[in-house]
């Protein structure tokens, strides 16, 4: 597994802070549709490859040489799960060689960071259903996110390192257009900031919220951190805009912070 871990950062935290039942609950959730019997898109040539890759916020591509082995179906298998993810697969050694592939691989590729993750032959080898659900769901980073314990995992694999939050109830009637203006606004920092929801109806979500200070009544908010040094800013907000998460993240980015919370942080022992 080629990742580069990136240093300490916030929702790292909130991840050791024993979120961990909350993750099996996930996944088996997922396992439950399999009412669908979807194939990946089986993939002949280069041009069909990249169009799948340029056209999917997260794909990921089965490159095997045989298809013939026990990964293959495994592999197959998680299509039902993941229904906001395309999966393609290959065996044409064409599309092996102009990916670099020399062995049977499983590939992520994401839009939102340009990221790549490569999954070789060696941890293929040991991989069950549950092993590449979890790393599929930990690592399927999109346009926004939403935020759960098993996606901090992910957040903390990416050689992005400004993060942005909507912390934001998903049961308010506002909640679908400003998702729209959210991922609008997320498609201008490719590759700059990560955009993740959080879903502040969710009783589990209190950590997050609460470790950027904000109360219920400052809802919905932004809140914006860099991973490296530890600088976040919040910005309690009555209506998404383009402009109002483009200016905020923009000023952030710039270096135009409001507070800086680290001073204030030497004191606090932990979340
Ligand atoms: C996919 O994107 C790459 C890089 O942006 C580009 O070179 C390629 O032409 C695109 N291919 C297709 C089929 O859209
Ligand atoms: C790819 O797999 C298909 C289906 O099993 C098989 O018919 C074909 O010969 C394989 N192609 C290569 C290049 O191995
Ligand atoms: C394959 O490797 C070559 C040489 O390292 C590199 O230039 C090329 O971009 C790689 N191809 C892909 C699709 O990653």
């Amino acid at each position: 597994m080629k990742i580069s871990r990136s240093r300490c950062l916030i929702i790292s935290f909130i991840l050791m802070c024993g979120l961990a039942p909350e993750v099996t609950a996930d996944v088996e959730e997922a396992s439950d549709d399999l009412s669908t019997t979807q194939e990946p898109i089986w993939l002949t040539d280069i041009p069909a490859t990249q169009e799948l890759i340029n056209a999917s916020e997260v794909a990921i591509i089965g490159f095997f040489q045989d298809v013939e082995i026990p990964i293959v179906s495994v592999f197959r298998s998680m299509v039902q799960q993941f229904q906001d993810i395309s999966f393609g697969i290959s065996n044409s050694s064409e599309v092996l060689t102009h990916y670099n592939i020399t062995k049977n691989s499983i590939c992520l590729f994401r839009l939102v960071d340009n990221g790549q993750l490569h999954l070789d032959d060696e941890s293929i080898e040991n991989l069950d259903a549950a092993k590449l659900s979890r790393f599929i769901h930990i690592h399927s980073l999109h346009w926004v996110t939403e935020y759960s314990p098993l996606i901090a995992a992910g957040l903390f694999n990416t050689k992005v390192q400004t993060h942005l939050l909507l912390v934001m109830n998903k049961a308010s009637p506002e909640y679908e257009e400003s998702l729209l203006r959210y991922r609008k606004a997320a498609k201008l920092f490719q590759g700059q900031v990560l955009f993740v929801l959080v879903d502040s109806g969710k009783k589990e979500n209190g950590r997050v919220i609460s470790y950027f200070r904000l109360k219920e009544s400052q809802l919905p908010a932004l809140a914006i951190y860099e991973s490296v040094d530890d600088k976040w800013d919040t910005l309690p907000i009555t209506a998404v805009t383009v402009e109002k998460v483009q200016d905020f993240c923009d000023g952030f980015l710039k270096g135009t912070v409001l507070r800086d919370h680290r001073a204030e942080d030497a004191g606090k022992e932990e979340l």
